[in-house]
Parts: C-alpha cells; sequence; structure tokens
C-alpha cells in the first residue's frame, strides 16, 4: 500500500506572519517528544509567512508547504508566485486545486492541470485536492465530479510522476468555510461516506494507472478533528488529512498526529 501517512496544516489566510510564527513553534513544541519518523507532517502557512515558518521549523521534521502557485514560471504575471521561488524558500509541497481556489476563484480543472505539471517540473510535491458540493452529492453525482476532476486536473500525468502526488478527497460540504458554506451547515463525512468515496478515488486510480495507483497517499479533508481523526484514519484507503481549523491550535493539531501514529 501507501509510503507513509501524511498529515497537513492548511492555516488559509487565518494566521498573520506573527501568528504563523506562534503557531509553528508551538506544534514544534507539542510534538517535540513523538517520533514522527514513520508518518509526515507538513504545514501551509500563507505566502507572507513561508520564509520565518522555514526558519522556525529547520531543525524539525515537519515540512513546508505552499496554498498555491502560479501556472507559470516568470514574466509578466502581476500578483503571482512562481514554482521555483516556493522551492527557493523551502517548500517541499504545494496544495492544488482546493475547494476555495475552485469554487470562490473560478480556478479549472484545466488551470489546476497546467499548475501541477509546472509544480512537478519544479521538484515540488503536489497535494491535488478534489471534492464534490452538497447538490451533486444529492443528484447522484459524486463519483462523476471527483472523476472529471481527477482525470483533467492529472491530464498528461505519467505513472512516475504521480509518486509526487497526493490526492486530498475533500467534500466541500464537510469544509469548515464560510465561503464555501456559507449557512454554517458543516459536519465532517462519516467514515462511511469517507471509505466509499477513498475507495471510489483508489479504484480511479489504479484503473488509470496500474499498482502506482495503489501507492500515492489519499488524504481526508473536512472537519478532521481530535474527535473523529483517529477513526478515519483507520480507514484502510484513508492515508491522512488535510486539517483547516484544527490545525491553527498547535495542541489540537498535535492530537490529530498523535492518532496517526
Ligand atoms: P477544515 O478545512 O478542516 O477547516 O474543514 C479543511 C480544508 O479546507 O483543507
Amino acid at each position: 500500500m501507501t509510503n507513509k501517512v501524511v498529515i497537513g496544516g492548511n492555516w488559509k489566510m487565518k494566521l498573520g506572519i506573527d501568528e504563523s510564527i506562534q503557531s509553528v513553534k508551538g506544534l514544534i513544541v507539542a510534538t517535540q517528544n513523538l517520533d514522527l519518523s514513520s508518518i509526515e507532517v507538513f504545514v501551509a502557512p500563507s505566502f507572507v509567512s513561508l520564509s520565518d515558518v522555514f526558519t522556525a521549523l529547520k531543525a524539525s521534521p515537519i515540512k513546508l508547504a505552499a496554498q498555491n502557485m502560479s501556472e507559470y514560471v516568470e514574466g509578466g504575471y502581476t500578483g503571482e508566485i512562481s514554482p521555483k521561488w516556493l522551492k527557493s524558500l523551502g517548500c517541499e509541497y504545494v496544495i492544488l486545486g482546493h475547494s476555495e481556489r475552485r469554487r470562490i476563484f473560478g480556478e479549472s480543472s484545466e488551470l489546476i492541470n497546467k499548475k501541477v505539471h509546472n509544480a512537478l517540473t519544479h521538484d515540488l510535491k503536489v497535494v491535488l485536492c478534489i471534492g464534490e458540493t452538497a447538490e451533486e452529492r444529492a443528484s447522484g453525482r459524486k463519483e462523476e465530479v471527483n472523476a472529471e476532476q481527477l482525470s483533467i486536473s492529472l491530464k498528461g500525468v505519467n505513472a512516475d510522476q504521480l509518486k509526487n502526488i497526493i490526492i486530498a478527497y475533500e467534500p466541500v460540504w464537510a469544509i469548515n468555510s464560510r465561503g464555501l458554506n456559507p449557512t454554517g451547515d458543516i459536519i465532517p463525512a462519516t467514515p462511511t461516506q469517507a471509505e466509499e468515496m477513498h475507495n471510489f478515488v483508489r479504484n480511479w486510480l489504479v484503473s488509470t494507472y496500474g499498482e502506482q495507483g495503489n501507492q500515492i497517499c489519499l488524504q481526508y479533508g473536512g472537519s478532521m478533528q481530535p474527535s473523529n481523526a483517529k477513526e478515519l484514519l483507520s480507514i484502510p484507503s484513508v492515508n491522512g488529512g488535510l486539517v483547516g481549523t484544527a490545525s491553527l491550535k498547535p495542541e489540537e493539531f498535535t492530537e490529530i498526529i498523535k492518532s496517526a501514529l
């Protein structure tokens, strides 16, 4: 099966520079007596905090991730961030295709596919997010929507490159995000719902990539918390978590990390 369980913290636009430094320092202290060698942990602060967080992480096994990047490498693209710069700032991972990028900022799977290739070319590992909305699920389209996001976002990615990709299945309705779920009705996927979709994604990957599809990490995301992490992570096809809200507080994030050990 997959190599390592991967737990990622996505800090979104929720922690400024000082708060990010505080949070990462707290995380280092909270995890200092844990043996993290069997798993991988990353944090994804805002672009402006990457450098300081990397400095704080220097002696730690915790890795750095960016939350997004450009489909371009350099040039006249005002406001964009190059994968080259993320690499030079110490990023090992980049999150691409997060539902907030897809649904609030209108990123298409075609655009995300360009970013995926750009990241892989520049030696960044990709956390590719996919997931259906409540409406898509209610209309019986959850498999179709996730399969389409996978096939377009991964177009042209070969089995060898797939080794550097994590798929994060994040049902949009389960993400604790006012931007995505303004009514505030947010409930995590049940273990049964998560297992069903993770098995679907695993089968899609195996039928597309053969045995390599069995090796890659499938993270679950959407209201993962200390209270539900252990059960979700005990599902064979759930190989990690992409954690938003509960990753902001070092103690809570550490509890989730401990559930993966
Ligand atoms: P949440 O966010 O854990 O706050 O639901 C997850 C995510 O958006 O990656």
